[in-house]
């Protein structure tokens, strides 16, 4: 095996990774092969980040020695089965939404199988990852996964019954924030503010909101406490989203999403 990684799939999560994997140097782009059937792609992962290319995915899983695997889960079975001459000591990451452990280690028998739940934010470096790994992932292959997509974000290693709410957390939660925040944008244009004023403050609020309580640990009852003086505005905003059912819809939310993550793994 002379490829330290090789990507099937360079779309737009394949890229994410490989592109700050080769930034933060954890792989040089010679160490590098993506597989992609657009020649475009190919073109242009190659030329942004000196990556080897091809559209053979067979020579992407010949030759690396960490197979990550990118593509659609529609195309997974496909793809593995047209794969031959496997290699026992090769990793293989999985990042296909709903493909499970037991799929991939029936695809890959005997091969260290890791399963890693990305979300969107890792496209910009600040993702959260879930990984969960096969039977015959060893410590050194789960530290691999964990450096991979520690360059794009956070990682957590959860057993895989937890995968489907970690779906319903981290995985469908860019979502519901973004509601979340137009629904303030909204707030703030009804109380008179230009929407690109509105845009920015709900913006900065939710970031720096989750900055403060992720540095400084703040129970987030606390810091509710510390922002909602008697009689004032902030206690006032929080009666009507206590009263509109806010934290039951949150909450129900999550769990409707776990559920229908369990639903489209059966
Ligand atoms: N994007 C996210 O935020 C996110 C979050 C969590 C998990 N994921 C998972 O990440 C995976 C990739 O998602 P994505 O958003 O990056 O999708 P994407 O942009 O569509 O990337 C998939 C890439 O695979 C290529 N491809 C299609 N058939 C192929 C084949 N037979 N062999 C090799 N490559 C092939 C596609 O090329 P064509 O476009 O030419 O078909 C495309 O470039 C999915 O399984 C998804 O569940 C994504």
């Amino acid at each position: 095996m002379s490829v330290r990684l090789g990507v099937i799939g360079g779309g737009v999560m394949g890229e994410a990774l490989l592109s700050r994997l080769i930034a933060q140097q954890v792989y040089l782009p010679d160490e590098v092969i993506v597989s992609d059937p657009t020649a475009q792609r190919r073109n242009l992962l190659a030329q942004q980040y000196g990556v080897g290319v091809t559209a053979d995915n067979q020579t992407v899983a010949s030759e690396a020695s960490v197979l990550l695997l990118a593509i659609k889960p529609q195309v997974f079975d496909a793809v593995a089965s047209a794969l031959h001459q496997r290699n026992l000591e090769q990793v293989v990451i999985s990042i296909l939404a709903g493909v499970p452990l037991q799929r991939l280690e029936t695809a890959f028998p005997e091969q260290p199988v890791i399963r890693a739940m990305p979300n969107t934010p890792a496209t910009i470096g600040a993702g959260m990852t879930a990984i969960t790994s096969g039977q015959h992932a060893q410590p050194e292959h789960v530290q691999i996964a964990q450096q991979i997509f520690e360059a794009v974000g956070e990682v957590v290693e959860v057993p895989e019954s937890l995968m489907d709410a970690v779906t319903g957390l981290s995985g469908s939660g860019p979502g519901f924030v973004a509601v979340m925040v137009e629904a303030l944008i909204d707030g703030g244009v009804v109380a008179g503010l230009p929407r690109p004023i509105a845009t920015k403050l709900a913006l900065q609020t939710v970031r720096g909101t989750a900055e403060l309580l992720q540095t400084t640990h703040l129970h987030p009852a606390e810091l509710k406490d510390r922002v909602t003086s008697p009689g004032g505005t902030t206690i006032a905003g929080i009666a009507h989203l206590e009263k509109s059912g806010f934290r039951s819809a949150l909450i129900e939310a999550v769990r409707t999403a776990y559920r229908r993550s369990k639903e489209l793994g059966q």
